[in-house]
C-alpha cells in the first residue's frame, strides 16, 4: 500500500490531513506538540492505532530539543508532554499505550545521559510504527480465513490504512482476503457525523480495487433483512478484558442487528488495543464531541437550527456477548472472552 498515514520526515511529523479527504490528499508537517494536539483533537489524524503512532512520535517531538541537564529535569519535561498529549482524545487505548511505552523507556534508561535517552525515544517511536505495521498484516492473515467467496461485508467508520500505519485492522482483513483472490463485496456505513465511512473507508477501498458500496447508517437493518449482509467486521478503540469493545458510535447498533439477523459480528484489533486495567466496558471513557458536528455537515452546511441541543458521543460500547470473535495479531479470540483474552494475550 502506498499511503503513509503518519511518519517522521525531515525532523517533523508528516501526516495525511484526513479532514481534507476525499476531496484532496494533502500532507501536513508538524513541528510542535500544540499543533499535534490540535491535529488529534480535530481528527486530521485519527483511528486508534494511528493515534498510538502519533503518541510515540509526539513524545519524541516534544522532548527532542530539551535542554535538561539531568534525568530529574528531563523526566519533568517528559511528564508535561505526555500529560498534554493524553488529554487530546480520551477513548482510544492505543494513544495511552503509546505514551506509556515512551515513558517506560525513560524509566528503564534513567542512568544514561539525556542525549542517549533522546535517541532511544526516537527508536521506540519507530518501533511502535513497525509493530503496528506487522500487527495489521497478522490481523489480515488470521481474519482473511473467515472471508469466503460471495461474502457481503458490512463495516463502519474507518479501520483501514488511514487509521493505522498501513493496511488497517477490519479493512486489513478485507485487503488480505482480496490478495488471496476471494470475490466479495463491502458495504460501508457512511458514519455520521464526521463521515469516516463515506469519506475515508470508501475512498481507500476504491483506491485499492475493492468493490465497495456506501449506505447511510440507518439502512443497515433493511440490508440485513434482505439478506444482503453475510458478515460484519469493525475495528476497536479500546477492548476490556471481558471482550466489551468501544468503537465508533453506531457499532453497538450493528452488533444488535447482527444478532437479530443471525449474522457473524467480528471485531478486528491489535493486542495493544486491549486495556489491561479495564475489566468491563462500562468503565471505558467515551468522548463527547462538539454539537456543531451534528448541526452541520462537516461544518459547511447547517442541517439543524444552530441553537438546538445536541448529544454527540463519538463511541459506544458493544457487549462481549454480541461479538462472534475478536481477530487479533495473536490469533482469533472466541468466547468465553474472560478466559480466552488473557490466555491469548499473555
Ligand atoms: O473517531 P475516530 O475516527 O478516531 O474513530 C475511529 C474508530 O472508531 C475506528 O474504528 C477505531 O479507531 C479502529 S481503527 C483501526
Amino acid at each position: 500500500m502506498n499511503l503513509k498515514t503518519i511518519e517522521w520526515r525531515d525532523g517533523k511529523i508528516k501526516l495525511i490531513d484526513q479532514t481534507k479527504l476525499p476531496h484532496s490528499l494533502e500532507y501536513i508537517y508538524i513541528n510542535n506538540i500544540r499543533d499535534l494536539w490540535q491535529a488529534i483533537r480535530t481528527m486530521k489524524i485519527r483511528g486508534a492505532p494511528a493515534l498510538g503512532a502519533a503518541a510515540g512520535l509526539g513524545v519524541y517531538l516534544g522532548i527532542k530539543d530539551s535542554k535538561a541537564k539531568n534525568f530529574g529535569e528531563f523526566s519533568k519535561e517528559l511528564e508535561r508532554v505526555a500529560r498534554y498529549l493524553a488529554v487530546s482524545r480520551p477513548t482510544a487505548r492505543n494513544l495511552f499505550w503509546g505514551l506509556e511505552r515512551m515513558c517506560g523507556i525513560a524509566v528503564k534508561n534513567k542512568e544514561k545521559p539525556v542525549p542517549v535517552i533522546k535517541r532511544l525515544f526516537f527508536k521506540e517511536a519507530q518501533k511502535i510504527i513497525e509493530e503496528d505495521r506487522r500487527a495489521c498484516r497478522r490481523i489480515g492473515d488470521y481474519g482473511a480465513k473467515l472471508i469466503g467467496n460471495n461474502d457481503t461485508i458490512l463495516t463502519i467508520c474507518n479501520a483501514g490504512i488511514l487509521a493505522t500505519i498501513d493496511y488497517g485492522t477490519a479493512l486489513g482483513v478485507i485487503y488480505r482476503a482480496k490478495e488471496k483472490g476471494r470475490k466479495f463485496q463491502v458495504y460501508a456505513c457512511e458514519t455520521r457525523p464526521l463521515l469516516q465511512g463515506s469519506r475515508l473507508t470508501a475512498w481507500e477501498l476504491k483506491k485499492n480495487g475493492v468493490d465497495v458500496t456506501i449506505i447511510c447508517d440507518n439502512m443497515a437493518a433493511a440490508l440485513m433483512r434482505q439478506g444482503k449482509i453475510t458478515k460484519v467486521i469493525v475495528g476497536a478503540d479500546r477492548i476490556a478484558l471481558n471482550g466489551d469493545t468501544a468503537n465508533k458510535v453506531g457499532t453497538y447498533n450493528l452488533a444488535i442487528l447482527s444478532r437479530y439477523h443471525n449474522i457473524p459480528f467480528y471485531v478486528a484489533a491489535p493486542a495493544f488495543t486491549f486495556d489491561p486495567d479495564m475489566k468491563v466496558g462500562k468503565d471505558i471513557p467515551i468522548e463527547e464531541r462538539a454539537g456543531d458536528e451534528v448541526r452541520t455537515i462537516l461544518f459547511r452546511r447547517e442541517v439543524a437550527p444552530l441553537s438546538i441541543k445536541v448529544f454527540n458521543p463519538a463511541f459506544d460500547v458493544t457487549e462481549h456477548n454480541l461479538i462472534t470473535a475478536i481477530i487479533t495479531d495473536k490469533g482469533i479470540i472466541k468466547p468465553p472472552y474472560n478466559k480466552n483474552i488473557s490466555k491469548i494475550l499473555c
